[in-house]
């Protein structure tokens, strides 16, 4: 982050609550008032011509005229637009604001007579034209009469440009809409934004976008919706030396417009795409490049960072992602060019403008003196997921919105398969299990919890869609991918993706479209295939061509995608039995949403028993008997191999008691994978009451004998429900000692492995583990961990030369941090102030937090973006409320804040989720609950955006806590307590 982390003095949070209390007041009170003007300004005066005025803007209560309506009438089809957009690097002298001119004329064709205009425009103002109007209106075709324009006026509520015409347009006839305007290109990471950032001293200003999903309006008037396609010929205006980038190849030449000597850069037409995925940037960002097969590879960054080698990972990893992906999808790059560029302020991670992908810089710069292997994952992650919508969304888009988690989870899923390509080693496909089928299980446990699939009508304004990028799109969308790919086999699941590609290039569909498609092509499989069985186990099979499966892809798939949850399988070894039910974190929660399929799934079963892979099972309706699952003796049933079904499982005392046993004697004849789900199955159904929480510790018992990622990662996040629950009770000093002396084999074990800390472990997962054993070593109190994380810090103090490997700082700093004092902290502000790399300020921002002193922790964080960042104000807050000595700083902050962070800090991303959820997640007693709910209370007119959910959420979760510390403190610590006697 260049000298990028311009930081100014620190000053106390306390002075900065009542300036920002201040300012939002000002803030408030300017939006009255702006409201008030606009009411005596919604009309164009025709005398007004010639001259950019104020937006006439209506702010009417809102009647049933289509410009009340959020959805755009279909009677207009654009076809191209010509747009040319000039951003000012400078601010304008009189107004000492930073904005854009633009002009564009978009070419329609008429699908249905109309008298009316209506597209999306958003915080633009407009130069009145010579016909008195916001827009002009020609013909395409000569001796076609056009209308006049009656009023034209802005709805800024839906977020319209409208044309009321004197006459038709007439069906099948072609029209051109003109427009001059110009906007601010403001801080606000949405539409046409600012990023500034720090080189040698001086300040630099890049001009970039973000339109997904809503934004595009916000840049320049268009019909933006993703079903409204068109080609667009871009053009930016630029200073000369400056850099601009679109969608298209760029050619620039030198013009003098108005005597400014200044760059035009014409790019290449798109393709037919949606506006969505538009992108315009201006830098003086460098960039290095190779080209793979015809497509030319390009990775832009600031200047120093692109000399420092920080791009060099993402250019070597691009070239074989994007080829695998053309392997997958059976499709080349649709594109001449991928251009992927590393941005100083970026509101989510990345984002996947077609043949420009933005990132935040943490996403996509890599250095080995810096990053840590995390870092990498995720950038190879990151890149994969992007490439991914090249084609999966961008060719083929989904018609709206109510379909995004088709198009996130698809991403989510195979970003994990484009990772594998650029790193085989790293076995990282595994991590999906924790990365996104465990972290979901979280949410879709409650009763709160929402289907994958919404219904178009009730997705209609921008706020409805921005919720809609949630952990249950991203995450449950990839879990329930997975089971599809997996039960269908992946030769199948990619037979129909290539056809479904095929058939809807350059054109939407909606996610039943895909299911035809693999349905198509498991029928002609199968009839090809010659089988010389059917199905034994479901001899009803439906389909008419002998299909393996219980049911068609859509009958099957529509019970995880209408209806929210997922069920927790219960196997009777005994019997044979086996049942499923809807699970619940907790039981007695009230779950009022109707599920057409009575909260039953159609559930693929994979299991093994006493060691040896069975052939799978697909579980219909409540409970049916499978003889197969009985076990007898020794004998023992798991289920979910290598958790690629989303659901949980249980099981018989015995056969528990088998697996527990099993665990404790010979755990490696458990796949990796079953044993950080048994963990995590285990936990969960003992919150759920559905198994006790004595036997869910049981299942952590064999860990000091465990030296695998997967499992303890499991253990670490259950544990960590334990930690916030008892960190502040007499809980938490036997739950130390007993964590303490499961870690410290692992904690050894990896003392020897590198050579007391002078080497890094060959495997990526054995890195991973080495930090989980140093974060737990030292969080347990471990003394030779303490000293080890204060040595290496002083060492790094005293010479200013930093030893600590990448791998490792993150959890050196904080505990380094939180075992000492202000020295230390100062030192680490300073490096922070002074990070050359984002990736480094990140570790430093997030280890400040983890301070024991609450008068440190009250310094640095603030919402002024001059200390920290937009984009990383609300993980910052977060980080604070994850320190048990921070949780209440936090979480007063917010509640005092809450309409100033949420109207200056909004966007689509998840992270009002993440913070609401963040800052509430110790919430564990009837004070806090009530505070929640009347934060609730107190902010229902402001709003939750993409955090609406998360609000219901926690107070489930706050609710589902009381009950549970209530039912089992007392066991817990009698287990802890009995775990660690001494033994005579
Ligand atoms: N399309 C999204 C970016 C986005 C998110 C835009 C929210 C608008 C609102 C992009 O493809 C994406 O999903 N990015 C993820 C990264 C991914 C690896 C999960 C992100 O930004 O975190
Ligand atoms: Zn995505």
């Amino acid at each position: 982050m260049g000298k990028g982390f311009y930081i100014s003095k620190p000053v106390g949070i306390v002075s900065i609550i009542l300036c920002a209390g201040a300012l939002a007041t000002i803030i408030a009170l300017s939006v009255v008032y702006s409201e008030e003007k606009a009411k005596n300004n919604n009309q164009v005066s025709p005398t007004d011509g010639g001259t950019t005025s104020k937006p006439p803007v209506t702010t009417l209560a809102p009647s049933n005229e289509p410009w009340d309506k959020y959805r755009l009438p279909k009677n207009l089809v654009p076809d191209h637009y010509n747009l040319t957009l000039w951003p000012r690097l400078t601010p304008d002298l009189t107004t000492g604001l930073y904005i854009f001119t633009g002009e564009s004329t978009v070419e329609f064709e008429t699908t249905e007579e109309t008298d009316l205009i209506l597209i999306h425009s958003s915080k633009l103002n407009y130069t009145i034209l010579e016909n008195g109007h916001l827009a002009r209106l020609t013909s395409v075709n000569s001796g076609v009469r056009v209308p006049l324009i009656k009023v034209s006026w802005l709805q800024s509520v839906t977020q319209y440009l409208v044309l009321q015409l004197d006459g038709k347009l007439m069906t099948g006839h072609r029209y051109h809409l003109y427009t001059k305007f110009t906007g601010e290109l403001a801080d606000d990471l949405g539409g046409f934004y600012r990023s500034e950032y720090m080189e040698d001293g001086v300040k630099k200003v890049v001009a970039t976008t973000q339109m997904q999903p809503t934004d595009a309006r916000k840049a320049f008037p268009c019909f933006d919706e993703p079903a409204m396609k068109a080609i667009f010929y871009i053009t930016l205006i630029h200073d000369r030396g400056t850099v601009a980038l679109s969608n298209g190849e760029e050619k620039g030449y030198p013009v003098t417009i108005d005597n400014q000597h200044v760059q035009k850069t014409v790019f290449e037409p798109t393709e037919k795409m949606s506006t969505y995925l538009l992108a315009f940037i201006v830098s003086d960002f460098d960039f290095i490049n190779n080209t793979i097969d015809g497509v030319w590879i390009r990775i832009f960054a600031r200047k120093p960072a692109i000399a420092a080698g920080q791009g060099e990972y993402a250019l070597n990893k691009t070239g074989p992602i994007l080829k695998f992906f053309e392997k997958y999808y059976n499709s080349s790059y649709p594109l001449p060019k991928s251009d992927q560029i590393a941005l100083p302020d970026f509101n989510a991670g990345a984002m996947e403008n077609w043949g420009l992908i933005t990132y935040r810089e943490t996403a996509l710069l890599y250095d080995k003196e810096f990053s840590s292997n995390s870092n990498k994952q995720r950038i190879a992650t990151i890149i994969a997921h992007e490439l991914a919508h090249m084609w999966f969304g961008n060719l083929v888009t989904l018609r709206w919105w109510n379909d995004l988690w088709l198009n996130e989870g698809f991403a989510s899923y195979v970003e994990y398969l484009g990772a594998h390509e650029a790193e085989p080693d790293w076995n990282v496909k595994d991590l999906i299990v924790l990365g996104d089928v465990h972290r979901v299980f979280a949410v879709d446990a409650l009763a709160s919890s929402h289907p994958l699939s919404s219904k178009e009508e009730d997705i209609q304004k921008p706020a409805q869609i921005s919720e809609l990028f949630d952990a249950i799109s991203y995450s449950k969308g990839a879990s329930v991918l997975r089971m599809l790919s997996d039960f269908l086999t992946e030769e199948v699941f990619t037979m129909g993706l290539r056809t479904y590609l095929s058939e809807f290039a350059f054109g939407n569909a909606v996610y039943t479209d895909l299911w035809k498609h693999l349905q198509m092509c498991l029928c002609t499989r199968i009839s090809r295939t010659l089988r010389p069985t059917v199905n034994i186990i479901f001899p009803q099979a439906v389909d008419a061509n002998g299909t393996e499966l219980p049911d068609t892809v859509h009958n099957i798939m529509n019970t995880w995608v209408l209806q929210m949850g997922f069920p927790v399988v219960t196997i009777d070894t005994k019997t044979g039995v086996v049942s499923q039910k809807h699970f619940l974190l907790d039981p007695d929660s009230e779950v009022t949403a109707p599920s057409p399929f009575n909260y039953e799934w159609i559930v693929p079963i994979k299991w093994m028993k006493t060691g040896a892979v069975q052939s799978p099972y697909w579980l219909r309706g409540k409970s049916a008997t499978n003889d197969a699952m009985k076990a007898l003796g020794t004998e023992w049933v798991l289920a979910n191999l290598n958790v690629v079904g989303y659901y949980r499982v249980n099981y018989d005392e015995e056969n528990w008691g088998g697996i527990t046993g099993l665990l404790i004697l010979f755990f490696k004849l458990i796949p990796v994978i079953n044993r950080a789900q048994l963990v995590d199955d285990a936990f969960n159904l003992a919150r759920a009451k559905i198994i006790s929480t004595v036997l869910a510790l049981n299942t952590t018992k064999y860990l000091d004998k465990e030296r695998e990622y997967m499992p303890w990662e499991s253990a670490l996040n259950n544990l960590d429900f334990f930690y916030l629950m008892f960190d502040r009770s007499e809980v938490y000093g036997p739950m130390q000692d007993y964590l303490r002396k499961q870690v410290t084999p692992l904690f050894n074990y990896y003392k020897t492995l590198t050579e007391n800390w002078s080497k890094v472990p060959d495997g990526h997962m054995d890195q991973y583990n080495q930090v989980n054993a140093i974060s737990l070593a030292c969080r347990t109190g471990l003394e030779e961990c303490q000293n080890l994380a204060k040595t290496w810090f002083k060492q790094w103090m005293d010479t200013n030369n930093n030893q600590i490997h990448p791998n490792l700082r993150s959890t050196v700093y904080c505990n380094a941090i939180a075992a000492s004092g202000a020295n230390e902290w100062e030192f680490a502000w300073s490096q922070f102030k002074n990070a050359t790399i984002a990736t480094e300020a990140d570790k430093l921002r997030s280890a400040l937090a983890c301070t024991k002193q609450p008068w440190l922790l009250n310094r640095s964080y603030t919402l002024d973006p001059k200390m920290i960042r937009k984009q990383d104000a609300t993980s910052t807050i977060v980080y604070i409320a994850n320190n048990v000595i921070g949780q209440s700083l936090a979480w007063d902050f917010v509640r005092a804040r809450w309409s100033y962070i949420f109207t200056q800090y909004g966007g689509g991303s998840f992270s009002f989720s993440n913070l609401i959820n963040g800052v509430t997640k110790r919430f564990s007693t009837e004070f806090e609950l009530q505070q929640l709910k009347q934060f609730k209370e107190d902010n229902a007119e402001v709003g939750f955006g993409s955090g609406t959910l998360a609000v219901d959420q926690s107070i489930e979760r706050t609710t589902a806590n009381i009950k549970w510390i209530a039912e089992n403190k007392q066991n817990v610590l009698n287990w802890f307590r009995d775990e660690t006697k001494p033994v005579f």
